[in-house]
């Protein structure tokens, strides 16, 4: 495996050009949410498709959290992206433990049973998680509520980046959708460096702040708040508060 860096088209080029022939596949979240919410840059994820597909290798996208989560489907497919195969989990199963690989079927046929390709799990395909994903598929499929929560992460984000200015902290909000993190200290975040730049410690004050006011985001600098269609807008309104209060706290040296 050879790591390229988010949003940087030179890097995977790079990689391509030192192991010509090597390389099977580009594996890349289209919406990064495992170093906090990364947006991919306009017109980057064509690109690595094309890169792929010059060097003949596949693109895989990872939409374990993106998938039915930003849009009824894949975010990849939304933004005209064509993956050769998309990693799913986590909100097709409804809560229940799950994932799945779609693909076209020149590629999925060369797995089992048709294909070549072993392909087997004691878990595989089990009916409880698969009857509660589609269940949860044909709600939100009816209820479509990706709007509403785009508005609702809106709000939690303009919230967010008016309590870290109000209280002179440094930083950025990054947002896609129901997913967001707020990050301390850089005023933009591009890729894992960027990340890094981040004042965890700080964070991690931040976090306990946010919890001593009965709201449990996640705990690490590096990790995605979800927005869920339960959360309302005064849900959002508390949340908002008590990241006034924290981060008053913190600029006042008070946590
Ligand atoms: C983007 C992404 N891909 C893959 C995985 C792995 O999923 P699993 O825990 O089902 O192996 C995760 C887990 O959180 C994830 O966030």
């Amino acid at each position: 495996t050879m790591v390229a860096r988010y949003n940087s088209i030179e890097t995977v080029e790079g990689l391509f050009r030192d192991a010509p022939e090597k390389i099977a596949a580009v594996i890349v979240e289209p919406v990064a949410a495992n170093m906090g919410v990364v947006n991919p840059d306009p017109g980057s994820l064509k690109a690595l498709a094309e890169i792929a597909h010059r060097n003949g290798a596949l693109l895989i996208c990872d939409e374990v959290i993106s998938g039915f989560r930003l849009c009824f489907g894949s975010v990849a497919e939304n933004i005209g992206i064509a993956p050769d195969l998309i990693m799913l989990g986590k909100i097709i199963g409804g809560g229940m433990p799950v994932g799945a690989v779609a693909g076209p079927a020149k590629i999925m046929d060369l797995l089992a049973p048709v294909g070549p390709v072993y392909q087997a799990g004691t878990l595989s395909g089990n009916p409880l998680s698969v009857r509660a994903g589609l269940e949860t598929l044909s709600i939100l499929k009816e209820t479509n509520p990706y709007a509403a929560l785009d508005a609702a992460g809106a709000r939690l984000e303009a919230g967010l980046g008016d309590a870290m200015k109000k209280n002179g902290e440094s930083g950025c909000v990054n947002r896609a959708g129901s997913l967001l993190t707020m990050f301390i200290g850089p005023e933009r975040v591009r890729d894992a460096d960027e990340a890094r730049g981040c004042d965890a410690g700080k964070f991690a004050k931040f976090f306990h702040g946010m919890l001593n006011r009965g709201i449990n985001i996640p705990p690490s600098q590096f990790e995605a708040m979800f927005i869920s269609t339960s959360h309302t807008n005064a849900d959002i309104d508390r949340t908002i508060a008590a990241a006034h209060e924290s981060l008053g706290d913190l600029a006042r040296g008070k946590s």
